[in-house]
Order: C-alpha cells, then sequence, then structure tokens
C-alpha cells in the first residue's frame, strides 16, 4: 500500500472490503472490463500506466486491492509491448496484499511458437507460460491456439481455463445468415467446424492448406459445387497475417461462390490484412477478444459466467482442434520446417514446394 495518504483519499474506493471480484484493466481493455464488471456486478478497478522519458514502464494501482481477488484483464494480441506493465501491475497487487490475482487474457500470445521450427529457434511459448505463471495465481483465456500442446497445463503452470467461442460463432450465424455453408480453411479445424455447423444445422467443408511462409499459403477447396446456392461461410480462430482468409476467399471467388461471410474468434489482422481481406468478402465478424472494426460477438459474459461459476477452479483446458502430427513423425522428418500455425505437408496431403 502507498505511503501517500493523498492517494488513498482520491483514488481508493473505501467501500470496505469485499468478496466480489475486482477487475482492473490494463490500458486498451477498459471496455472489455466493464462488460465484465457490468454483467456479474462485480467491481470496477484501475491501473496507472505509463512511460518514463527514458522508456522504462511506470506502474500504480489505483484500487485497493488488499485481500481482494483481484482479476486484470488484459489481451495479449500485439504482447511485447504491454508485457512489463503487466507483469509490473500483477506484481504490484500482490505486493499491496491481493489475496489472489487471475489473468483474463481474451487473446493468449505465443501459442503458435510451440516447437523449435529451425535449429537455434526460441521455444517462446514455453518462456512467455512460464513468464506469466510466474506472476499470476490463474489464466483465463479463450480458445488459445492449442497445437502441439494438448493442454494449456501443458506449459503454464498455473491453474489455466481456455473457454471455446465456437458455440458464440454458431449461434452469431445462425442468427444473422440465410442457408450457410460453413468452410474451415484447413484439416486440422475439421472437428471444429464440424461442431459449429452442426449448432448451426448446416453443412460443411474443410479446404487443404500448405503455409509456404509468414505470408505465403495455399489453399486447395474441395469440390463445392453441390453447394452454389449457399452463403459460404469461413471460420477460422485466428486471422494473422490473414493469408489463410485471403487466399480461401480468393479461392472461392475463382469457383464463382458468392462472396463469403467471414467469422473468426481472434482479429489480429497484421499490417494491411484486413484491407486486402474486405473487398473479398461480404462480411467479417469477429469476437471481442482483440478489440477491431470487425468485434460483433461479446465474450465478457462467458467469461463472467467461467469465472463466477464452478468450473472456473480448473479443468476445460484441453484441445479441441484435431490432434496435430505424431512427434514421432516430426522427429523423422529431420528439419522443422513448417511454420508453427500449420500442419506438414503429410497432414495436408500436398506437396510442399519449399519455403
Ligand atoms: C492455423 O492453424 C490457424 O487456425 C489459422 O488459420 C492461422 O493461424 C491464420 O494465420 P494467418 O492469418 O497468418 O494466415
Amino acid at each position: 500500500m502507498s505511503d501517500d495518504p493523498t492517494i488513498r483519499v482520491t483514488t481508493f474506493e473505501n467501500a470496505g472490503k469485499s468478496s466480489r471480484h475486482l477487475v482492473m484493466p490494463l490500458a486498451g481493455n477498459e471496455s472489455f472490463a466493464r462488460l465484465l464488471a457490468d454483467a456479474e456486478g462485480w467491481e470496477l478497478g484501475a491501473v496507472e500506466t505509463r512511460s518514463f522519458p527514458d522508456g522504462e514502464t511506470y506502474v500504480r494501482i489505483l484500487s485497493d486491492v488488499e485481500d481482494r481477488s483481484v482479476v486484470f484483464v488484459c489481451t495479449l494480441a500485439r504482447p511485447d509491448a504491454g508485457f512489463l506493465r503487466l507483469v509490473f501491475a500483477a506484481d504490484g497487487a500482490r505486493s499491496l496484499g491481493a489475496r489472489s490475482i487471475t489473468l483474463i487474457a481474451p487473446y493468449l500470445a505465443y501459442m503458435r511458437q510451440d516447437r523449435r521450427f529451425q535449429t537455434g529457434e526460441a521455444v517462446t511459448s514455453r518462456s512467455f507460460a512460464r513468464l506469466l505463471s510466474s506472476s499470476f495465481d490463474r489464466l483465463v483465456t479463450v480458445d488459445p491456439h492449442l497445437h502441439r500442446y494438448l493442454a494449456l497445463t501443458d506449459l503454464y503452470s498455473m491453474p489455466a481455463i481456455a473457454l471455446q467461442a465456437a458455440p458464440l460463432l454458431a449461434d452469431w450465424i445462425a442468427t444473422n445468415v440465410d442457408n450457410p455453408l460453413l468452410i474451415g480453411p484447413d484439416t486440422e479445424s475439421e472437428q471444429w467446424v464440424a461442431a459449429i455447423a452442426a449448432q448451426v444445422g448446416a453443412p460443411y467443408a474443410v479446404a487443404r492448406k500448405i503455409r509456404h511462409g509468414d505470408r505465403n499459403v495455399d489453399i486447395e477447396l474441395p469440390d463445392l459445387s453441390r453447394w452454389r446456392d449457399r452463403q459460404p461461410v469461413l471460420v477460422d480462430d485466428i486471422a494473422s497475417s490473414g493469408r489463410t482468409l485471403i487466399e480461401a476467399a480468393r479461392q472461392l471467388a475463382l469457383r464463382g461462390l458468392t462472396l463469403p461471410i467471414v467469422v473468426i474468434v481472434h482479429a489480429i489482422f497484421a499490417g494491411d490484412a484486413f484491407e486486402q481481406l474486405s473487398p473479398l468478402c461480404r462480411r467479417i465478424v469477429s469476437t471481442d477478444s482483440v478489440s477491431h472494426a470487425s468485434n460483433a460477438i461479446a465474450l465478457a459474459p462467458m467469461i463472467g459466467r467461467a469465472l463466477a461459476g464452478p468450473e472456473a477452479v480448473g479443468g476445460g483446458n484441453v484441445r479441441h482442434r484435431c490432434p496435430p502430427e505424431p512427434m514421432d513423425e516430426v522427429d523423422r522428418a529431420g528439419v522443422d520446417s513448417f511454420p508453427a500455425s500449420d500442419p506438414p505437408s503429410w497432414m495436408g496431403g500436398v506437396e510442399r514446394h519449399g519455403d
């Protein structure tokens, strides 16, 4: 707790200790945190962060966290810039007597660096998990990219809850799209897309994807001719470089299908990805795990329920996409030459052309 009495007078909410969670947004996460606090009747707190002239980070906890269950809200898209202030805030709250410290990261970064793809690379998913686990007591996230890890607890040493947005995506499609055909962009997404399609009551198809580099992706669509009268809906967990969806939308256009609707969980949209994808689509819709113009599906109610309910104590963190290639096949291949997010050629059934 600060020694400066004016801080307590001007900034603390002196309503007495509460068993309710104290929701603390890091910069840029205020709207999400307010939705969460409003949905569950939790108290909204505040953290001040800024940069010193030399570029170092200043953090000040503006709420009374002593003996409170503190919930920091910080999506981890573009994590490098905000990581230190997040860890400083958590450590600050702990040193001020917080009873427990939870991180709600609707998007969890560094999950795709889950293997040493080239000699000498750092497996940053593990480093990131170790660093976060050392400052927080619990993690809640949505659809982390569990590809080569079976569960978040394979790399996070704190209890971790991975919620699934698929039912929310399905609800949105069922409500907003007439006569849809769901399309997943790669074979590993099949069981995820199938589950959404079943909830929507629509047919689905999956493409095959081969990635040659960060921004170089080939998509091979299956025969979609019997569904020509349907509205294609491309569903995916992440739009990062956007190349997967851009290429899928281009292939649909080449087949003469209607412009697709794109429905995704995490709208990262690096660089000009959104500008390039937009003209190829009828509409692009995302959850609000990352603040973006395409946000249309709110996650706060689901996260609030999970944190308030019994399932919050554990479980629910396992992979829901198809299992990745067996590790022995990867090892037999000798070189780790395919990017983190995509299966190697023996999974896609299409020859690679080299990176
Ligand atoms: C792959 O396994 C993921 O589900 C996404 O398809 C992929 O991460 C998208 O990446 P990008 O937008 O860079 O093509």
